[in-house]
């Protein structure tokens, strides 16, 4: 089993997917090893608490904007937990090299558009706003830039005519939630192969 930490700073509810389908039998080579915060607010730890997940808050207050700093003290409790994979799952911090290099190709993260359309903050409002008639959500790999990492998978979802910023970010959560699990079943299978910008999925 690969041990995995999950990575998150609000809701929780990707976490909380994975945590289900870990709990009915689902992600056989996916030991969730530990679920860290950068906030001790974050309903995602009660939530982790609950699945008997151990939590580990990382308060980025003593790092300032030194994003090296807090990324070493990230990297120790990893190392401590033997961490093998990363989860981002509304994890709001961008990461430096000192995350990227020590863990190459083994960072994932959901974002709610498709990439490359509609990177960073707000996707679901950059996507209304643009006017698309469709958008969705992505699984990649984290390479260092904002969500511009090779992507493991995509599922598209339909924008419509009434759409609200809220409705459409509920319709693609939707997605997400069973996006992000099945991406980590491939990634912890060692069934995924990354050749430049693509990623191969081997089938069984
Ligand atoms: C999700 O929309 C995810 O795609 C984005 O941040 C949000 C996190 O939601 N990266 P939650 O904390 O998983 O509920």
């Amino acid at each position: 089993m690969m041990r995995v930490a999950i990575l998150v700073s609000g809701r929780g509810s990707n976490m909380e997917a994975i945590l289900r389908v870990k709990e009915a039998g689902g992600l056989p080579n996916a030991e969730i090893a530990l679920v860290l915060s950068d906030s001790a607010d974050a309903p995602a730890l009660e939530k982790a608490q609950k699945f008997g997940v151990k939590t580990v808050i990382v308060d980025p207050k003593p790092y300032r904007k030194k994003r090296e700093g807090y990324d070493a003290a990230v990297l120790e409790v990893l190392r401590d937990n033997n961490i093998e994979l990363i989860v981002l799952a509304g994890f709001m911090r961008l990461l430096s090299r000192v995350l990227i290099d020590a863990y190459p190709n083994r960072i994932i993260n959901i974002h709610p558009a498709l990439l490359p359309a509609f990177p960073g903050l707000h996707a679901q409002k950059q996507a209304l706003d643009h006017g698309v008639k469709v958008s969705g959500c992505t699984v990649h790999i984290v390479d260092g830039d904002v969500d511009t990492g090779p992507i493991i998978l995509q599922a598209v979802v339909p924008v419509l005519t009434d759409d609200t910023e809220e409705t459409l970010s509920e319709r693609i959560l939707d997605y997400e939630h069973r996006l992000l699990p099945r991406a980590l079943d491939l990634a912890t299978s060692e069934r995924l192969r990354v050749i430049g910008r693509r990623v191969i999925i081997d089938e069984d």
